[in-house]
């Protein structure tokens, strides 16, 4: 990060808890009211200014070269100012972790007068974007476990059961096969909640005739899974079928067309003009993709607008859906890995339509 930092002027990077401070130093925390941040300086050293109580915790599991632990009797903005003046982090551009709480960023304001502020993810963005081949490894694996998961509870998931419980039994199968939590919360949507694309789960019962959304994933040593399936329970109608066979061809469309130099863009394309060209165009009503790796929706974004250009070692889902209004939806994703020969699909889970 370093050089990219000094190609792109900037004196200092301040990281608070986020995705980016864990990709950057291995310390993993939620935020919160009392100051802790990571000072990331020009000349290549890496300061911790932490409240006490998180002083053991990231001594056990971060990176870094000094650390400033301040307690409750005291104000982290002395310790912050002292590092801004010991290192001459006065004037010019500070990157800034976009996440912060403002009650951490009034703190940084006050002690780099006269600096220009800029948001972090430019930088370190930069560096999460690619993934390593061991990143790539873990993403792998968590996508794995997630096939996994589904695939020990589809034969335990009956009518009149509610989402919530399909949900507690998926959570489950999860930490059984060896994903350490779920890596946001999970999405059973049945009938007509199946048309909510970010519906969670509630109290209905599936029964017959109901269009199944099932969005989960799981984290594997750090790094996200992420996959949706649709089933549907009983004997499906026509317009399930044509609308369920649409998702998956638009989907293997954008799947088709990733590779290096493909602008993200194009993918969202693929899926979209598929789907226009059947008739449900204005029924896909988010976007095609978002990357993942640390983080369950990081960059790149692949929507209409976005001009980021594929790279070998992305990754990001594939998702399209259609949702029709009070009826049903169906929604079909996997995460892929962009190849210099194309997308490696991380989800091998059927997408044959599944009834149940
Ligand atoms: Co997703």
């Amino acid at each position: 990060m370093v050089s990219l930092m000094r190609e792109e002027g900037y004196k200092a990077t301040i990281l608070s808890p986020s995705g980016n401070l864990y990709y950057m130093t291995g310390f993993d925390t939620f935020p919160g009211e009392r100051f802790l941040a990571a000072i990331f300086t020009a000349s290549d050293e890496v300061v911790f200014i932490v409240p006490k109580l998180y002083e053991q915790e990231v001594r056990e599991t971060a990176s870094f070269d000094r650390l400033l632990a301040w307690d409750d009797s005291q104000d982290p903005a002395e310790l912050l100012l002292g590092v801004v003046e010991q290192y001459g982090l006065h004037g010019g551009s500070i990157a800034v972790e976009d996440t912060m709480w403002f009650c951490s960023f009034e703190k940084i304001m006050k002690a780099f007068e006269g600096t220009s502020f800029k948001p972090a993810s430019n930088l370190v963005g930069k560096l999460r974007v690619k993934k390593s081949p061991e990143e790539i490894g873990k993403l792998k694996i968590a996508g794995e476990l997630a096939d996994k998961a589904l695939a020990n509870i589809l034969a335990s998931i009956k009518t009149g059961m509610t989402e919530l419980e399909i949900k507690e039994m998926l959570e489950k199968e999860m930490k059984l096969v060896g994903l350490s939590a779920p890596s946001f919360d999970t999405i059973i949507g049945s009938g007509s909640n199946s048309a909510l694309p970010h519906y969670t789960a509630g109290s209905k019962p599936i029964s017959e005739g109901d269009a199944v959304v099932v969005d989960f994933g799981g984290i594997f040593d750090g790094y996200c899974s992420d996959m949706t399936r649709t089933l549907f329970i009983g004997k499906p109608t026509n317009e399930y079928v044509e609308v369920y066979n649409t998702v998956k061809e638009a989907q293997q469309k954008a799947i088709d067309a990733v590779r290096p130099g493909m602008s993200a863009s194009e993918i969202d394309a693929a899926a979209r003009e598929y789907i226009t060209s059947k008739g449900y165009g204005e029924y896909f009503i988010h976007r095609t993709g978002h990357g993942i790796g640390m983080e369950v929706h990081e960059n790149p974004y692949i929507s209409e607008k976005s001009s980021t250009i594929l790279e070998a070692g992305m990754a990001f889902s594939i998702e399209p859906g259609i949702y029709l209004p009070g009826k049903f939806g169906v929604r079909i994703e996997d995460i892929v890995v962009v190849t210099e020969s194309g997308a490696l699909r991380l989800n091998n889970f059927t997408k044959e339509l599944t009834t149940i």
